[in-house]
């Protein structure tokens, strides 16, 4: 019986969303185990467009159980407003498929405000953050001075969590950050209002996946960001504050590691970064700019235009290492009709030397030149292609010299938004 994790293999913004949606009916619990609010998953059914931030993107099937994991930082008022959102449109009507991990740290307001002052006063060196307190609710967490849902729940803990941490707060808010004081008063009202209204969701949900598990139940584990935003492996300083690779979703749900037996990465055809750091095949012209119109390349979460380039298998090889993938999605292709050479970064050159493996160091990623094999295009639109041997045949071609150079199956291609714009070659739950 196969578990599966989804894992962005780029920058983030790959398609996760979509894949996990389609996987979610051969699935019986989906868990978000990372990250937090600076996630937007996409999901388009019947037309219809839902992003989801921080509820798993199993919501929109009303059989499934969603977990939110230990490993995610929850902003109570966005989880407020988002299992609203779902209720309005008919979706997630009963209250028990909602499971949120009683160790899952709260955002508080003093990491959004902490998160925005640094980034302002880093100014052009900024890292680009989604700016809703994710790097600094984690360094609470690590500090072990966060505050957990269990000890939100807890009246007289939270009281005292709050106390210590706001002193410390805003004596580093206001002396070193020239940030106003925040005020315990009115936090800890609107905390409470939160602890009752989210009272209900909050359990041991390591020990609900175990006990689901053992029973046969199957689980896709969801990930958020991508690979090469992870805090270890990513384009460190310009990531993200979380493990974003396979081991996050073991110690980001209380899983064990042979639970999980499949791992798909997912990877546009292309590639795309929001924020600041090194991106090697960036394309600075027409043609990034072709890619962000038919790719509608623009943030899930902050609007930001996204930043486009091609297809880089430095980074994915990076991704099939580090997170064992045993398969890759490749989304997106749809866009790439009408190009006439498509480029493909096999690998990059620093200073006239060959660069194979994904670089540690800032200044080598910041250096680094793609060097590029360029594969021939196609003409004809994808969208109502279901079937891999009905791709055009150069687009066939590029799929499989991705597969090549990654090393890695392609199990999945996809050409468009909606949920049924699928080539599905190989179920990673099996015949299930
Ligand atoms: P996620 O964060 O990995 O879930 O990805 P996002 O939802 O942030 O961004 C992916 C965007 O691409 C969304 O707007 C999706 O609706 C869209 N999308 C997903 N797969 C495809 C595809 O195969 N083709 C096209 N054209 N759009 C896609
Ligand atoms: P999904 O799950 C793309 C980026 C931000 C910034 C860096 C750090 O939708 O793929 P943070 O707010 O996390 O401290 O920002 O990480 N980032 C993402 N980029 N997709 C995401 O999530 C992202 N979440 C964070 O743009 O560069
Ligand atoms: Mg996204």
């Amino acid at each position: 019986m196969a578990n599966v994790a989804i894992i962005g293999a780029q920058w983030g913004d790959e398609g996760k969303g979509k894949i996990v949606d389609l996987f979610t009916q051969d699935a019986d619990i989906v868990v978000r185990f990372q990250g937090g609010n600076n996630a937007g998953h996409t999901l388009v059914v019947d037309g219809e467009k839902t992003v989801l931030h921080l509820v798993p993107s199993g919501a929109l099937h009303p059989d499934k159980l969603c977990v939110i994991g230990n490993g995610v930082v929850v902003d109570p008022e966005i989880l407020i407003q988002e299992i609203d959102g779902l209720k309005r449109r008919g979706h997630l009507q009963d209250d028990s498929r909602l499971r949120i991990s009683e160790q899952a740290h709260v955002i508080m307001p003093y990491h959004k405000a902490i998160d925005l002052a640094r980034e302002r006063l880093r100014g052009k060196g900024k890292i680009g953050t989604t700016g809703r307190g994710i790097g600094p609710a984690y360094e609470d967490k690590i500090a072990r001075v966060g505050i957990r849902f269990i000890d939100l729940l807890e009246e007289d803990t939270f009281r005292d969590k709050l106390q210590r941490n706001i002193e410390e707060k805003n004596f580093y808010l206001k002396a070193i950050l020239q940030e106003k004081a925040l005020d315990f008063n009115e936090i800890h009202e609107g905390y409470g209002r939160y602890r009752v209204r989210l009272r209900g969701y909050v359990t041991d949900t390591g020990l609900l996946l175990d006990r689901e598990i053992r029973a046969g139940k199957r689980v896709l584990f969801e990930g958020a960001q991508g690979t090469l935003l992870d805090v270890d492996h990513g384009t460190y300083p310009f990531v993200t504050s979380s493990s974003t690779i396979t081991g996050g979703a073991c110690s980001g749900s209380g899983v064990g590691p042979q639970h999980i037996q499949q791992i798909i990465g997912i990877s546009k055809a292309y590639t795309t970064r929001v924020g600041s750091g090194p991106f090697p095949t960036e394309i600075d012209g027409p043609d990034g700019e072709t890619l962000r119109r038919e790719g509608a390349e623009f943030g899930a979460t902050t609007g930001r235009s996204r930043r486009c380039g091609w297809f880089d298998a430095v980074g994915v090889r990076h991704a099939v290492r580090t997170n064992g993938l045993t398969g890759l999605a490749l989304t997106k292709l749809d866009v790439l009709t009408g190009f006439k050479k498509i480029p493909i970064c096999t690998a990059y050159r620093y200073e006239g030397k060959a660069v194979n493996e994904f670089p540690a160091s800032s200044k080598v990623m910041q250096g680094a030149e793609p060097v590029y094999e360029k594969m021939d295009g196609w003409d004809a639109p994808l969208d109502d292609v279901r079937k891999f041997s009905d791709l055009p045949a150069n687009a066939q071609k590029y799929v499989r010299r991705i597969e090549e150079v990654i090393g890695t199956e392609i199990i999945l291609v996809s050409v468009g938004p909606g949920r049924e714009r699928t080539i599905l070659l190989k179920n990673p739950f099996g015949e299930a």
